[in-house]
């Protein structure tokens, strides 16, 4: 099956190199002539776990490039998957998505059958509009055309894009005829009837089971991803309401996320109360749904309530450091993590560069490290002054707090002994309750986390 994806950012990039791994002749295109530069060179542009290994074996069968005239015409399932950034209201931008279709139906064959497939998070209705779109470019084409349109919204998980992409739990296809449902069925026949050969370093969980494709209608598979994002979202601001409440009446939210987790009503996964969620969807994602909702006339409180609680959370860290050290100006602060989670280079909407511009705009001095996301934080906040450290084992040296903001795994093993001997004052905000509040006083801190 020939297959074009348009956009190489993490979707995209990541279902072109699967697809290619399943042997189907994959071409991928970007406006971006930076990234592809680097994708002809075999080389990520973003981090992912695992991805750079697929690429290797991939990327040479590969066709990468910028004009959509060269590959679309050939194809039989065009994937959409390019931005929808937020507009000023919240709401989801949807026109590259009706750009990369306008030029799709330019330059398809007049009497060739196509599959184009939304894999973009879309506002409810893009489907239709999409299909307009298509129609209006075949009007002033004067052709009859043949292309269905489908919605696959995809669940990707930064840092584990891959175990997602051949392990899903679930595929969504919203589409008004059976053509596309039968197209994408074959499209994932080796995810849903498990044929392919795992990767070594990437094997089938034990326990995993064929995941089912669901068929419904275009609205509805919009509307399951902004759902899914936003369910995952309040799960996260409940817990972390409850650990502000905790911190007032003295309970320990880690006990309640195993204790209320173990309820297999309710599940332990996210679940973990800390700074909150950043990132490029669930932030996005809420707003869009609120903006869907008031297009509607229709209120959304929990929505509403959940983002209210989630932003609180990084006023409540700075504020936490505020009161241990009686006053920011003139302290130094040191960051560990930037990227919004632990292994991606990804600084979207991370909590960490809303609380350095807060310290910094309190008269701090802010150091801070990340494995990976270095170079991305620096660009991001390139407008005030923040040192950032190579090695995190340097990082506390005659610092007044050490604050952790993204759970990096490296972060775990710490010796804290030694980060704590080296500290003007050895303070601990552990924003993500990694620490073991009883190891980490013996090594000489005065600990303070989230909710304990
Ligand atoms: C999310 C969805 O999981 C994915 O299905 C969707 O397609 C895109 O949005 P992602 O943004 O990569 O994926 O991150 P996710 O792993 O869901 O985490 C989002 C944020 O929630 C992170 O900032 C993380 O630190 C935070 N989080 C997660 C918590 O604070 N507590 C938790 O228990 C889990």
């Amino acid at each position: 099956m020939n297959i074009t994806i348009i956009g190489t950012g993490y979707v995209g990039l990541t279902t072109a190199v699967v697809l290619s791994y399943f042997d189907y002749n994959v071409a991928a295109v970007d406006k971006d002539e930076g990234k592809l530069n680097l994708l002809h060179k075999g080389k990520s542009p973003i981090y992912e776990p695992g991805l750079q290994n697929l690429l290797d074996e991939v990327c040479h069968t590969i066709h990468f490039t910028t004009s959509v005239a060269d590959v679309v015409p050939d194809a039989e399932l065009i994937m959409i998957a390019v931005g929808t950034p937020s507009q000023k209201n919240g709401e989801a931008d949807t026109r590259h998505v009706e750009e990369a279709a306008r030029e799709i139906a330019k330059v398809c064959h007049p009497d060739k059958h196509y599959t184009l497939v939304i894999k973009s998070t879309v506002p409810i209705g893009t489907n239709r509009r999409v299909a307009q779109v298509v129609d209006i470019v075949f009007e002033e084409r004067n052709i009859q055309g043949n292309i269905s349109v489908a919605s696959n919204p995809e669940f990707l998980q930064e840092g584990l894009a891959l175990q997602g992409a051949f392990y899903p739990d679930r595929i969504v296809v919203g589409a008004n005829n059976d053509d596309a449902f039968e197209a994408l069925r074959r499209l994932y026949q080796p995810i849903l009837e498990q044929t392919f050969d795992s990767p070594t370093w990437l094997p089938r969980p034990a326990a995993y089971h064929l995941p089912p494709m669901m068929a419904t209608d275009p609205n509805s598979a919009e509307m399951i991803k902004y759902a899914a994002n936003t369910f995952l979202a309040l799960k996260i601001s409940y817990i972390n309401e409850i650990a502000g409440l905790c911190e007032d009446v003295g309970a320990d939210i880690t006990e309640i996320e195993r204790g209320i987790g173990l309820d297999s009503r309710i599940g332990r996964r996210f679940l973990r109360a800390g700074i909150g969620w950043g990132g490029s969807c669930y932030p996005k994602d809420t707003a869009a749904l609120l903006g869907v909702a008031s297009q509607a006339g229709y209120q959304m409180p929990i929505t509403e309530a959940a983002r209210v609680v989630n932003f609180e959370q990084r006023k409540r860290i700075v504020k936490k450091i505020r009161n241990a050290l009686k006053t920011l100006k003139g302290k130094t602060i040191c960051i560990l993590g930037l990227a919004f989670k632990p292994n991606t280079d990804d600084i979207r909407e991370a909590p960490s560069l809303d609380i350095i511009r807060q310290l910094v705009a309190e008269g701090a001095n802010v150091r801070a490290h990340d494995p990976i996301a270095n170079s991305n934080a620096q660009q991001a906040v390139k407008d005030i002054s923040v040192e950032f450290i190579e090695d995190v084992h340097l990082i506390s040296h005659n610092a007044d707090a050490l604050v952790l903001v993204t759970e990096w795994e490296t972060y775990h093993k710490l010796e804290l002994r030694k980060l704590a001997k080296q500290m003007k004052t050895p303070i601990l905000i552990d924003g993500r309750n990694v620490f073991s509040p009883q190891e980490a006083i013996a090594a000489g801190f005065h600990y303070i986390g989230v909710g304990r």
